[in-house]
């Protein structure tokens, strides 16, 4: 928690980018979800694939810890948010988005029903102790047959210390065995980060629906 907190407190936010993620816009398509259908982005920070989102006509719900994050989020959208304290998170929304800033595995089922969702950098962020638990997030906040995309980073683990810890497409298949229909739809295999010490650097992109 502290560790997000101080990166967003320093401006180490090497993670953000200033366009729209190209893998987002090659695939959101395939998974053909309806224009007015709400859009879950857990561990949002201020992608400005939100946006991107949002120009589909989706309602956007982003989920993240770091009030700065979601603060700098409709500040760089030129948007006022009204804020509402719920009991375990601080809900901002200004149509079409809404951003619950707060732990996202205290979020309830009560408070989030997503018909789809959106992940860049969210589960290669979270521990590997923790992937198993965020699926069940994911399950347990998206309606019957909610499509997702998912967009891994991998690497040698044994090159660094995540974050980002590295998600293989084994490891995908592997965490959404039961109730999902995983679909890889493209792996790229990405230049090596040699500031960072990384080689064999590739990223996948999968749709996954919740059958049950
Ligand atoms: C690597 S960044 C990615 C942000 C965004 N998905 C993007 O592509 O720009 C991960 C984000 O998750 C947030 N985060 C980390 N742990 C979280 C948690 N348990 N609940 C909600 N957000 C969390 C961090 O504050 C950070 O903004």
């Amino acid at each position: 928690m502290e560790f997000w907190k101080n990166r967003w407190k320093n401006n180490q936010t090497g993670w953000h980018r200033e366009e729209y993620n190209e893998m987002l816009v090659k695939h959101w398509p395939s998974l053909n979800i309806g224009a007015n259908c709400n859009v879950l982005v857990p561990l949002c920070g201020k992608s400005l694939d939100m946006r991107w989102l949002a120009e589909q006509g989706h309602s956007v719900l982003g989920l993240e810890l770091v009030e700065e994050a979601v603060h700098a989020f409709f500040q760089e959208q030129k948007l006022d948010s009204k804020q509402m304290n719920l009991i375990s998170h601080v809900q901002h929304s200004s149509p079409p988005y809404t951003i619950l800033h707060g732990d996202v595995f205290t979020v309830k089922s009560e408070m989030v029903q997503a018909d789809a969702w959106y992940d860049r950098a969210a589960m290669i962020a979270l521990p590997v102790s923790k992937r198993q638990e965020y699926v069940e997030q994911l399950r347990k906040l998206t309606s019957n047959g909610a499509c997702g995309l998912l967009i891994t980073f991998a690497y040698p683990q044994q090159q660094m210390e995540g974050p980002p810890f590295a998600l293989h497409d084994a490891d995908v298949i592997r965490l959404f065995a039961n109730g999902f229909k995983v679909e890889h739809l493209e792996t790229v295999q990405l230049e090596d980060e040699k500031d960072r010490g990384l080689s064999d650097v590739y990223s996948s992109v999968f749709k996954i629906q919740r059958l049950e």
